[in-house]
């Protein structure tokens, strides 16, 4: 089999490794195609799909649909970002979401998706939904009126000996991210902080570092999300 594998999105030519996912091989090429619940190092779940593309005219997801020889990706079309437009606005309208008073503005990956997607006003209805913060742990406060259930926090924030610290609780609409008090009674600081970090939006939140990094100076404030990807295109 080749080490390379070569394949097009929105005709642009680009190479791949054998196994790589749409996503990562899409990144190395410096073409961006959003991610909510992918991050690097966690095995891809599939579960917010705003990283939504065409292959081959089919809809598929681009973070769990491996590369392969050939393959002809869509990813900017009006169609796919209407669709994606559409998965911000109700992920907004699903949370209860006051950017002016988050720790995480302008490091959020979806208020910052949200601006890329020229969102103005959302078309759905708020829910409004009364979710329950939950500050009772010594490192960090789980805000759960921002959670987008991505599963980062699941997957990727684990003890030394393999226990998940947060979890689901029930189904559904009743939906809830719940930290296992007594674990993270034991995590560190660095921890904590790769928790917060981890989460793509502000509901896992670090306690008494409040605005470390002044607004302004935070990650999108001065480059839109997907801007480091696509610099790296131009740089080719
Ligand atoms: S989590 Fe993001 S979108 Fe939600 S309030 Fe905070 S900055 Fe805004
Ligand atoms: S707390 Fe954050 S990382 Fe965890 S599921 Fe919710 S949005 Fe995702
Ligand atoms: S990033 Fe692919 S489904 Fe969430």
């Amino acid at each position: 089999m080749s080490d390379t594998l070569t394949f097009t999105i929105d005709g642009k030519e680009c190479t791949a490794r054998p196994g790589q996912n749409i996503v990562d091989a899409a990144k190395e090429n410096g073409v961006y195609i959003p991610i909510l619940c992918h991050f690097e190092g966690l095995t891809p779940a599939g579960t917010c799909r705003i990283c939504t593309v065409k292959v081959n005219g089919k809809c598929m997801a681009a973070c769990t649909t491996e590369v392969a020889e050939g393959m002809a990706v869509e990813n900017e079309t009006p169609e796919i970002n209407d669709m994606r437009k559409v998965i911000l606005e109700m992920l907004l309208v699903e949370g209860n979401h006051f950017c002016p008073a988050c720790e995480k503005s302008g490091d959020c990956e979806l208020q910052a998706m949200a601006y890329r997607y020229k969102i103005m006003a959302p078309r759905f209805k708020f829910t409004f939904k009364p979710r329950k913060l939950d500050a009772s742990n010594s490192k960090l406060i789980l805000e759960r009126n921002r959670c987008i259930f991505c599963k980062r926090c699941i997957r990727g924030v684990l003890t030394e000996d393999g226990k998940h610290v947060f979890a689901f609780t029930k189904r559904g609409s009743e939906i809830d991210i719940n930290i296992d008090k007594e674990l993270a009674a034991k995590i560190t600081d660095e921890m904590a902080q790769e928790a917060m970090d981890m989460c793509p939006v502000g509901s896992i939140i670090r306690k008494e570092q409040g605005f470390a990094k002044p607004i302004g100076a935070r990650k999108y404030d001065s480059k839109p999300i997907g801007s480091d990807v696509e610099s790296k295109a131009v740089n080719k």
